[in-house]
């Protein structure tokens, strides 16, 4: 009898187990795999994650991992991705799988649509993955529906949480501060958790930024390991959470910082989240780059496929001491510099409190009379007469409280109302959740562009972060102000894009401060640092490069550090989108045919520079010297940057193998860049070698000096 009823029983679980038709969603790119699978209680797995399978058939044979998006109040012990709290008290929340979609939306590029949903609670949830399966980058998101007849309350809503088992894994964060961004740390992960967040609400990137490396197994080379690259597409509070657990799996959960952001959910309402987006490569973290920055150039960035403009800045060349004599002199130097563009700086508006240092000023957006009589149209006109464009800064979020907007609109400003006010940088942040406020800020760029229409270009800062925070407009839904504050300033960018799609425009926020790649797709560029000391800029570049093309990272020759020669400054930036911040007239005359002479290399190997390829050919964490080289991606055209930063005594300099080029192909090596009267030390300077041979043994690119630097292209002879 005991044998007959473990035999049915056994009959019954294997027909139970067979019986379910279990559903497999596999997010796919040209390289690796996202697979998704139900299990028989019709909840969704992540079952893998890492490099493509070659036959479809073994996927059955994978195990059934972790739940797609662990929900508070059940099983689980762990961090959840999903919390909210119901009418009555009620908190659990049980997703079962639902449907899904597939959608192509370009011949390559294909987007899965997962519905989830809670029948007991009447909420659902929407994972949406968009594969971009050229480039191997992944762009997912959650949708959070409130099915129900009363309000939700969210209380963690991620955009994404992926499962991770592996024996080690390491995590490389960046961290900075003003004059300080990206610098990489890498630290094994070990039991519990670990958490990468910030909550300033604005220039919310400045002591940390919404970008991550996660190494698997081993620590991730420049060629070889597997790893993910990960960033929040969010331009306010973010948080991103690591948690090994008791059995070494690991979680990755991303997202809105919940802090202080508990959001209601009005019935039938959605709240859709921040884009995560990944990269995944098996062959290291060069790889994962070049990937990241071809997609970034042709789906993100906004206008990623076009030209930049290189220009001259006037900050620190002048900060906010200029007149209109001064700014039409400096136009002329840009324009002999062969410059396509001048830029003007902080401190030409404000008349009741004109804008002479960053106590005053901002709100006012009209120029300052007795400093500009004529105007910002005087302005563009001598640009285009000395046959140049004009750009201008603006820093429009914000308001010093010595302004007559401040004196207008009090209930603008985000402050505590029965609370000292608290000022960063002399200033506040408006209250972008109000509409008026965004009708505001739309109105300077709109305004700026209908009085002068030949505006080519526009710094966006944003230097303070959110203190004291309470919006007079969400009057009791406080909660919801970090999150409304950034939809606010989308909706402004929004429809800055719409009526202004060629535009170019620079990212700042006191240097890098705020960065992720939503806010890149409605500028065309970022300023890396206020930190133009070359030497300093190598470690901040090649910490970006990670992450952000070249042609986005805005990179000046300034007056930071005299002792490094002008070539040296403008061969490091180069290596981003090549500009000038400085008094040119101070220059020798050899230093000023040196820049001519960069400036139009850089434009002409803009296509290799800016839209090629990027190898980092010796990483300078690593000791006294750095290379970079980029490629086209034809292989055909390749320039080589090469830096001697502090060499030490007796040193035993190695070749450096290039990378990304034909074997067979013979290359001209030559190098550029020279000061008038300089000679190449570049040994076998001007010959030709085989790809093969530049990739096996490789070029002297170093050299014992003290910041020096070499620009070497190489030309397909053939
Ligand atoms: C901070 C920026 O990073 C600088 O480049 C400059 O524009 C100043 N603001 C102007 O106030």
């Amino acid at each position: 009898m005991k044998n007959r009823i473990l035999l049915l029983t056994t009959v019954l679980s294997l027909l139970a187990c067979v019986s379910y038709a279990q559903k497999v969603i596999r997010i796919s790119t040209d390289n690796t795999d996202l697979i998704l699978r139900t299990a028989p209680d019709g909840r969704l797995h992540q079952s893998y994650l890492g490099e493509r399978f070659l036959a479809e058939s073994d996927i059955a044979h994978l195990p059934m991992g972790k739940e797609v998006y662990i929900t508070h109040g059940m099983e689980d012990y762990f961090e959840p991705a999903l919390e909210a709290h119901f009418d009555g008290g009620k908190s659990s929340v049980v997703l079962a799988y639902v449907d899904h979609t597939v959608n192509t939306l370009s011949p390559k590029v294909v987007e899965t649509v997962v519905t989830l949903r809670d029948e007991l609670r009447a909420i659902a949830v929407r994972l949406c993955y968009t594969a971009y399966q050229e480039q191997d980058v992944v762009k997912m998101h959650a949708e959070i529906v409130n099915e129900g007849r009363k309000p939700v309350e969210l209380v963690r809503y991620a955009s994404s949480m992926l499962h991770f088992r592996s024996s080690d894994y390491f995590l490389t964060e960046y961290s900075g501060d003003w004059a300080e961004e990206a610098t990489m740390t890498t630290t094994p992960l070990t039991f519990g958790k670990k958490v990468l967040d910030t909550k300033l609400g604005s220039r919310a990137s400045f002591f940390t930024s919404s970008q991550f490396i996660l190494s698997l197994g081993e620590q991730a080379t420049e060629h070889t390991g597997n790893v993910l690259f990960g960033t929040l597409a969010w331009t306010g509070n973010f948080r991103f959470t690591f948690e090994k657990d008791q059995e070494g799996n690991l979680r990755v959960i991303s997202g809105i910082n919940p802090y202080f952001s508990n959001y209601e959910l009005k019935k039938g309402e959605t709240f859709v989240t921040p884009d995560f987006i990944y990269t995944f490569s098996s062959k290291g973290m060069g790889e994962a780059s070049r990937h990241l920055h071809r997609w970034a150039r042709k789906y993100q960035l906004h206008q990623g496929e076009d030209d930049r403009y290189c220009l001259l800045n006037n900050w620190e060349a002048t900060y906010f001491n200029f007149d209109e004599e001064k700014l039409d002199h400096l136009m002329g130097n840009a324009a002999e510099l062969g410059l396509d563009l001048f830029l003007l700086d902080d401190g030409w508006f404000g008349n009741k409190y004109p804008r002479s240092s960053d106590n005053a000023g901002l709100g006012d957006w009209q120029a300052t009379r007795d400093k500009l009589p004529g105007g910002v149209g005087h302005l563009t006109a001598t640009a285009k007469e000395k046959g140049i464009r004009f750009g201008i800064w603006i820093e429009p979020e914000m308001v010093n409280p010595k302004s007559e907007l401040y004196e207008k609109h009090p209930d603008w400003v985000i402050h505590q109302p029965d609370r000292e006010e608290y000022y960063f940088r002399n200033q506040l942040v408006l209250d972008m959740s109000n509409p008026a406020v965004q009708d505001y800020v739309f109105g300077i760029v709109d305004g700026l562009m209908t009085e002068c229409p030949d505006l080519a270009f526009f710094k966006w800062d944003c230097n303070s972060p959110i203190t004291n925070i309470w919006s007079p407009y969400l009057k009791e839904k406080q909660t919801h102000l970090y999150v409304e504050h950034v939809r606010g300033l989308y909706n402004v960018l929004e429809r800055v894009r719409a009526k202004y799609p060629d535009l170019r425009m620079m990212l700042c926020s006191g240097g890098s401060g705020r960065i992720d790649y939503k806010a890149l797709s409605y500028f065309t560029e970022f300023w890396a640092s206020d930190n133009t000391d070359p030497v300093a800029r190598i470690f901040i570049q090649y910490g970006y490069s990670f992450f952000y093309p070249a042609k986005a990272t805005c990179a000046h020759v300034t007056s930071w550090n005299r002792n490094a020669s002008v070539k040296f400054r403008t061969d490091v930036a180069m290596m981003g989108k090549l500009g000038f911040d400085i008094r040119t007239d101070e220059m020798t005359d050899a230093e000023r045919t040196y820049c001519k002479e960069a400036i139009a290399n850089c434009k002409r190997l803009a296509p290799v520079i800016w839209d090629g390829d990027l190898y980092r050919l010796v990483s300078p964490y690593e000791g006294n010297h750095a290379a970079t080289q980029f490629c086209s991606p034809d292989g055909q055209h390749a320039v080589v940057f090469a830096f001697d930063i502090h060499p030490s005594h007796a040193e035993r300099l190695q070749t450096v193998k290039l990378e990304g080029l034909n074997p067979q192909t013979r290359y001209k090596v030559e190098e550029i860049n020279l000061m008038p009267g300089q000679r190449s030390r570049l040994r076998g300077n001007g010959s030709t070698y085989s790809g093969d041979f530049l990739m096996k043994v490789g070029l002297n690119l170093f050299s014992e000096g003290t910041m020096q630097s070499k620009v070497i292209e190489l030309k397909a002879a053939d």
